[in-house]
């Protein structure tokens, strides 16, 4: 059972005047990352965002002639402020959105051929069981392509830079790498439950499950990002986003 701190109101008022919370795909830094792992044409594809948020990712697909694009969320907040923009657009009305917690997630088996997931999967423990039921999913040759808070950032049991003159460069306070579980952070006003995972521990069980890693990537703010997200400071100084593509293979029998 997960936390759903995005329907407690204070932090979904806070998460929605930050700039992923007020332009979806505009405001995803890794966006532009994130797309060039995606096929080049997701045309007639039907396509899975799990942690979907305000479906900005399910819109996208739409207007990119996916076939069928679904957003599942633990959060009634984010689900519908997901189906109000997306009726907004009749171009977009075909996306679907379901409520649900990753960490009983049941799929149907080959009904996708893309899952994607945006910042959403460094909030589960059952890592290992979310990526099994993903790949069970997808159609021989689909693709799995996410992003998550990258693990030198879920690392700390107490995240902060070391202290410094304005001026100075500051770092990154690195600890409990290797001890992964449950974080506890101060975050928009709340205390938010994450669940930090090693980096081997994503690309391990990747590749445990049957998936043939396709790219890993990683994301760390430029000085323009920086004053996008006032929430940042010291940009350069920490990788905060780890981004990873997938394949299931075409065949069962390669
Ligand atoms: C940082 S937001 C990202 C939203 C969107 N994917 C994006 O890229 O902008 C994280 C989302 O994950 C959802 N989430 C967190 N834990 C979840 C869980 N256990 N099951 C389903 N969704 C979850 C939250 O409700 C929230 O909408």
């Amino acid at each position: 059972m997960s936390q759903n701190i995005y329907d407690s109101a204070g932090f979904f008022e806070s998460y929605s005047k930050m700039p992923r919370g007020l332009d979806g795909l505009k405001g995803a830094s890794e966006w532009p990352l994130l797309r060039s792992m995606l096929p080049r044409s997701i045309r007639s594809m039907s396509v899975l965002d799990l942690g979907c948020g305000d479906g900005w990712f399910c819109r996208w697909a739409i207007s990119q002639g996916a076939s069928k694009a679904c957003g599942m969320d633990v959060s009634k907040n984010m689900l519908e402020r997901a189906r109000e923009l997306s009726l907004l657009d009749d171009k977009h009305s075909a996306a679907r959105f379901c409520q649900g917690d990753m960490e009983d997630l049941l799929l149907d088996d080959e009904a996708y051929d893309i899952v994607f997931s945006g910042l959403a999967l460094h909030y589960i423990a059952r890592l290992e069981a979310v990526i099994q039921q993903v790949y069970k999913s997808l159609r021989p040759g689909g693709h799995f392509v996410f992003s998550v808070e990258h693990p030198v950032f879920t690392a700390p049991r107490r995240p902060g830079f070391s202290e410094g003159e304005p001026s100075e460069a500051q770092s990154w306070l690195l600890s409990d790498y290797f001890a992964e579980g449950e974080r506890t952070v101060d975050w928009l006003g709340a205390s938010v439950q994450k669940q930090h995972h090693t980096l081997s521990s994503y690309l391990r069980t990747i590749r445990l499950v049957g998936f043939k890693l396709t790219a890993v990537d990683e994301w760390g703010a430029t000085d323009e990002e920086s004053r996008k997200h006032p929430d940042w400071p010291n940009d350069g100084a920490v990788p905060r986003f780890l981004l990873v593509s997938a394949r299931k293979s075409p065949s069962e029998n390669l």
